[in-house]
């Protein structure tokens, strides 16, 4: 190859790092900015309305201004307080409900010239446009949804399109995610946790969330599986779809899982966690964003998966182990469980006191074992756990935090629609089944 094409193939690719450098240093510099501001509002707000009648309750104000926050950032942060949305155990009633306004609409500015767009892809891909509506449904992290109906349709259509620049968002908050883990390690009370490997993980699921043509391969995936049973999931039409429009049939009739006065009866919340259960331990595919943006209940109560953007797949023996560390929550195995964790640990410091270890953790995983979902608290389990890995000094595995990551996400809404869902016996029974013998 010439010296000249090599030293310009160098210089673009040094100017392009640079690039990416400073777009990512100018993200940080926004967040920063955000934060200290939405602080100071929230300070202001907190100390006037001390003053009033009425009190507004400090949580609410802080709801507020995340929110404010969250639409002003996008990308990963709306995700964030999606999540949190879902524990209202955690946040309160009331700001959770103010939280939960980010789930259907993020906000921010949509793409320029949205129906003519759509118009010419529809009529591109041979669909007669005539009497073309196009109604904004909802701003999601990653996308605008539009309800879509045409001469040439022969039902409603929902098209998910992709957020303008989010991809470079994305990767530019994973960056500062990743520094921020490898800052945080630092810390001796933060050192016990896999948090770059966390980041990682993070990173490497989320972004490909804005991959249409991967989520449309999922969807079709999970479709097959989950052919026969009660759980639904989104239905997409691969003959429009392309990477950053994913159109699929539009469902009409969804209904909040997050909900006090459920509508639906505890039989419905029952499949909603044995299908989710059904993707982890038995088919290592699953749906990792399940917050009420994300999945709904249908007319009939069958559980009705939307977003399969954040999906993660698992080694048999990954599945494994995580149907074998759920079990030992469920059937009080607890110095199983420590030995597990011992296993999976990335560090283990010489001369630990193992029995002391596994008769710590016995203890955490007997508290927990059999409570039904309105005693169980995910996040206080997995805080024990922790605690007791650190004063051990062991490092623990990034592995099982997916999993984690769905039960504190669907924890919130099963605990306030049905306290008494007997969620550790259903998991018991799903992977029985999957195992085709009783466990031993
Ligand atoms: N197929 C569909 N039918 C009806 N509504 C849909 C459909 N897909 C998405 N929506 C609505 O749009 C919202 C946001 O869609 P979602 O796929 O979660 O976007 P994002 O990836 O940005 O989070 C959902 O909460 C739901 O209300
Ligand atoms: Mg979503």
């Amino acid at each position: 190859m010439p010296i000249a094409s090599n030293a310009s193939q160098v210089f673009a690719s040094s100017f392009r790092a640079l690039g990416n450098a400073l777009g990512t240093a100018r993200r940080g510099c926004a967040l920063i900015f955000w934060t200290v501001t939405g602080l100071l509002a929230f300070a202001a707000r907190n100390a006037a309305n001390a003053r009033q009648a009425y009190r507004k309750p400090s949580k609410v104000i802080a709801a507020e201004e995340l929110v404010l926050f969250a639409r002003r950032a996008g990308g990963a942060w709306a995700k964030i307080l999606q999540i949190l949305s879902t524990r209202r155990d955690v946040v309160s009633e009331d700001a959770a409900a103010i939280l939960a306004t980010v789930t259907q609409q993020v906000g921010g500015r949509e793409p320029p010239n949205v129906h003519r767009r759509i118009a010419d892809h529809l009529q591109f891909r041979g669909v007669d446009v005539q009497h073309l509506s196009i109604q904004p449904i909802a701003s999601g992290s990653i996308a605008f949804v539009y309800k879509i109906t045409a001469a040439g349709l022969d039902f409603p259509l929902a098209l998910k399109l992709r957020r303008p620049g989010i991809i470079r968002t994305l990767a530019r908050d994973f960056a500062l995610l990743g520094h921020a883990a490898n800052l945080l390690r630092r810390f001796p009370a933060l050192a016990h946790l896999p948090l770059p490997a966390m980041a990682r993980s993070f990173s490497e699921t989320i972004e490909r969330q804005s991959d249409f043509s991967l989520e449309a391969a999922y969807i079709a995936r999970f479709g097959d599986k989950f052919a026969r049973s009660n759980c639904r999931i989104a239905r997409v039409i691969p003959a429009l779809s392309s990477e950053d429009m994913l159109f699929m049939a539009f469902e009409e009739e969804r209904f909040e899982i997050d909900s006090v006065t459920p509508r639906f009866g505890i039989g419905a919340y029952q499949n909603l966690v044995r299908c989710v259960y059904e993707m982890i331990f038995v088919h290592g595919l699953f749906h990792c964003d399940v917050h009420p943006g994300n999945v709904f209940f249908d007319a009939r109560g069958n559980a009705l998966f939307l977003d399969l953007g954040i999906v993660k797949e698992i080694t048999e023996d990954e599945r494994e182990d995580l149907a074998d560390f759920f079990l030992c929550i469920a059937l009080n195995r607890g110095k199983r469980a420590a030995d597990t964790l011992l296993a999976k640990a990335t560090t283990i410091p010489p001369g630990i006191d193992r029995a002391q270890f596994r008769r710590e953790i016995a203890d955490v995983v007997r508290r927990s074992s059999g409570l039904k979902a309105g005693q169980f608290s995910a996040v206080s389990f997995v805080v024990q756990l922790f605690d007791v890995m650190r004063s051990h000094g062991i490092v623990g595995t990034a592995d099982f935090i997916w999993m984690i990551a769905v039960l504190v996400t669907l924890e919130g809404p099963v605990k306030a629609a049905y306290p008494d869902l007997d969620f550790q016996r259903i998991a018991v029974d799903v992977i029985t089944a999957s195992r085709g013998v009783p466990v031993e």
